[in-house]
C-alpha cells in the first residue's frame, strides 16, 4: 500500500527455557523480521542446516511455513483407504515430506510434497468432476476428492486422524484435577488448547489456497495468517485472521530510473480505505462463487478495519480475510515477541483467556465484551507492574532498537528492539500460581473509573475520555483497543476477579476434599457474575461456584471455613 512501511528487522534470542511452541521454534530460537523474500532467502540459504535453525527469525519461519504450504495439497478421504496405496498414488508426481490426517466431518488429508513442480503434476492428472443437474465452476484449486473406486477398498485400519478441535472444559477439568500443583495445571493448559504443528500448517494452507483465488487478481499478492494463528497464543478452534498483502506490488512498482519510464495506469479511489473496501469486496465475491469449501462469506466492509467473513469448511477454519492491516501484523509480532521473553507469559495468557472464556468475559460474537487481544494487553502490563518486572515496557523495547529496527506505519511509529539480546530481564522468580493469583487481585481492584492500562509506559495513565475501559492501543498510541467493553461487561470483569482470587486462595482447603475441583480447576466453574453475560439468557442450572464452594467448606466444618465469611477483604490493595 501506498504508506510508508520502512524495513523493518526484529530479531532476538528468547530468553527463557521455553515450551516446545505451538510455532515450532526450539528455546534460544533468534526471531527477525526483514522486509522483503529475497533477504529472507539468501539469509536461509548461506547458512548450515543446525546454524539456520538456531538463527531462524520469526519472518523465515512464516516465510517457510508459506513456502510449505504452497507446495502442500488437501484431499478429502473416503472413511477407508490403504495409507500405502494412498501415498504410492500420490508420490508418482514426486516426493512427498509430509502428510497428516484430521477430522472435519469427513476424513481429510494434508500432503506436502517436496517440490511445486509435483503440484503441477498432480493437478494434470486431476479431473473436474462430472456433475449431474447442476455445472461445476472449472476452478482447478489444491482442494481435491480422492475417489476410492469401491472394489479396492480394504479392510486397512482407517490411519490415525489428527485432532484440531480444543478439548471440552469437563475435558480440560478432568486433565487438570489430576496435578497436584496450580503451576502445573497451567503448563498441561498450555500444552492441552495450545496449536499444534499440524493445526498451524492447516492454517498457512488455507491462507495459501485463499492467495490462489486473490492471485487470478493480483498475481503478487500473498495472504499471511496475523493474530493468535501466529502471535503463540493461538489456542486449538481460534479463528484465522489473514491479510491479504499486496506490498509485492508496490515495491516492484518503485524502480526508478533517471531515463523514460513507463507507469502502470491505475484506477483511483476515493481514499485508501475505499481501495481496501473494493479490492476486498471483489475478493469475497470470487471466495464466495469460485472458492472450494468456502461458505458463508459476508463482505463487512464498513467496520473500522474491513473484512471478508467466511468459514472453510474442509479446515473447519472461521476466516477473516483483511487487507491494509500493517498495524495488527506488527501488534502479532510484539504479542510473539512477549511470549518468548519469559515462558511464564504464556501460561498466564492461556490461563486468563480460558477462564475468560469459560465465564463468557470473551466471545466469539462481537459485542461490547472484552476481547482475546484486550486481555493479553492486560496480562503484558501486569507482568510490567511485578516486582521486579518480568517484561519490558514498550517504550524499553523501543530505545533499544537499532537504525535497521525503524518501522513508521502509517504515521505511527512502531518500532521495537530486533535483537533481543540486548533486553536484560530482571531476576523474577514468581511462581505461576502466585502471578495468577496476583492478577486476578491486580484487576480486582485497579481504578479502571480514572486510569488507563499503557503498556508503552508501563504505567496507569490517566484517562483521556469516559469510556468503561480503556487500554491504550499499543502502536495507533491516539485509540483505544478496548472501546467496545461497557460498563456491563467491565463490573462482572472485576467481580470474576474478586471471586476467583478468593477461590484460588481456598486451594489447600478444596483439596482434601477428594471430589471438589481445586485450583485453577476451581475457577472453571459458574460463577455468581455469570448472568450478564454472553449466555444471561440461558438460565445457568448450577449453583454459583462460591456458593458450591462455602457448602462444602460448611460440610467439611473445618476451620478454614471461617475464611468464607472474609470473601474479597484480601482484596483490598486499592
Ligand atoms: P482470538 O480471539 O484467539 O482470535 O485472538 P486474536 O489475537 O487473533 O484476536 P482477534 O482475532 O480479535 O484479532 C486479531 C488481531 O488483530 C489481534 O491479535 C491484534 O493483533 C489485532 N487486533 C484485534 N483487535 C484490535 C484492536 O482493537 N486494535 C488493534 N490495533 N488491533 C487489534
Ligand atoms: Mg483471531
Amino acid at each position: 500500500m501506498a504508506a510508508s512501511f520502512s524495513v523493518c528487522r526484529l530479531r532476538f534470542r528468547a530468553l527463557g527455557g521455553i515450551d516446545k511452541l505451538c510455532l515450532g521454534l526450539e528455546p534460544q530460537t533468534q526471531v527477525r523480521f526483514t522486509s522483503t523474500t529475497s533477504a529472507i532467502k539468501a539469509q536461509t540459504k548461506n547458512k548450515t542446516a543446525k546454524a539456520a535453525k538456531e538463527s531462524k527469525t520469526f519472518q523465515v519461519i512464516q516465510e517457510e511455513r508459506r513456502e510449505e504450504a504452497e507446495r502442500s495439497v488437501l484431499i478429502s478421504c473416503p472413511p477407508k483407504i490403504n495409507e500405502n496405496k494412498f501415498l504410492d498414488y500420490l508420490s508418482k508426481h514426486g516426493t512427498i515430506n509430509k502428510h497428516f490426517f484430521y477430522n472435519s466431518y469427513g476424513a481429510y488429508a494434508v500432503v506436502e510434497f517436496s517440490s511445486r513442480e509435483s503440484i503441477a503434476s498432480l493437478k494434470e492428472s486431476t479431473n473436474i468432476p462430472a456433475v449431474e443437474h447442476e455445472a461445476a465452476v472449472p476452478f482447478k484449486s489444491r482442494l481435491l476428492s480422492l475417489k476410492w473406486p469401491g472394489s479396492q477398498s480394504s479392510n486397512h485400519p482407517m490411519p490415525k486422524l489428527k485432532e484440531q478441535s480444543p478439548p471440552s472444559i469437563n475435558e480440560i477439568t478432568q486433565l487438570l484435577s489430576e496435578k497436584d500443583t496450580i503451576d502445573e495445571q497451567l503448563h498441561c493448559l498450555t500444552e492441552t488448547l495450545q496449536l499444534t504443528e499440524e493445526n498451524i500448517s492447516l492454517r498457512f494452507l488455507v491462507c495459501s489456497l485463499l492467495r490462489d483465488i486473490a492471485g487470478a487478481y493480483f498475481p503478487e499478492c500473498v495472504i499471511r495468517p496475523f493474530g493468535s494463528s501466529v502471535n503463540s497464543f493461538g489456542k486449538l478452534g481460534c479463528d484465522v485472521d489473514m491479510i491479504l498483502d499486496l506490498d509485492g506490488i508496490y515495491a516492484t512498482s518503485q524502480k526508478k530510473g533517471s531515463g523514460l519510464s513507463l507507469e502502470y495506469q491505475v484506477k483511483r479511489g476515493a481514499s485508501e480505505r475505499a481501495v481496501t473496501q473494493s479490492i476486498l469486496s471483489v475478493i469475497g465475491k470470487c471466495v464466495d462463487q469460485f472458492g472450494p469449501g468456502c461458505v458463508g462469506v459476508q463482505n463487512i466492509l464498513q467496520a473500522r478495519c474491513p473484512l471478508v467473513r467466511f468459514a472453510h469448511q474442509p479446515s473447519g477454519f472461521q476466516c477473516d480475510l483483511t487487507a491494509n492491516n500493517r498495524v495488527a501484523m506488527k501488534s502479532s509480532e510484539l504479542l510473539f515477541l512477549y511470549g518468548q521473553l519469559d515462558p511464564r507469559v504464556r501460561h498466564l495468557v492461556f490461563s486468563v483467556r480460558c477462564w475468560a472464556r469459560a465465564h463468557s468475559i470473551t466471545s466469539s460474537i462481537p459485542g461490547a465484551w472484552i476481547t482475546n487481544f484486550s486481555l493479553t494487553v492486560m496480562v503484558v502490563f501486569f507482568l510490567q507492574q511485578r516486582n521486579p518486572p518480568i517484561l519490558p515496557t514498550l517504550d524499553r523495547l523501543k530505545e533499544l532498537a537499532g537504525p535497521s529496527d525503524k518501522c513508521v506505519i502509517e504515521g505511527n511509529d512502531c518500532t521495537i528492539v530486533s535483537d533481543l539480546s540486548k533486553i536484560t530481564l530482571q531476576q523474577n522468580t514468581d511462581t505461576l500460581e502466585k502471578l495468577l493469583q496476583e492478577f486476578l487481585e491486580f484487576y480486582g481492584n485497579f481504578p479502571f473509573n480514572k486510569a488507563s492500562i499503557n503498556i508503552r509506559k508501563g504505567k496507569e495513565q490517566s484517562k483521556p475520555e469516559t469510556t468503561a475501559l480503556y487500554i491504550q492501543n499499543p502502536f495507533e498510541t491516539t485509540l483505544n483497543i478496548s472501546k467496545n467493553v461497557n460498563a456491563t461487561q467491565l463490573e462482572r470483569f472485576v467481580a470474576l476477579c474478586r471471586e476467583s482470587a478468593w477461590l484460588l486462595q481456598q486451594k489447600e482447603i478444596l483439596k482434601q476434599s477428594s471430589d471438589s475441583p481445586w485450583g485453577f480447576t476451581a475457577l472453571l466453574l459458574p460463577s455468581v457474575t455469570s448472568g450478564a453475560g454472553v449466555k444471561s439468557r440461558r438460565k445457568r442450572k448450577l449453583e454459583p461456584a462460591s456458593s458450591r464452594i462455602k457448602n462444602l467448606l460448611d460440610s467439611l466444618k473445618i476451620k478454614g471455613g471461617e475464611t468464607v465469611a472474609k470473601k474479597g477483604s484480601a482484596n483490598t490493595r486499592r
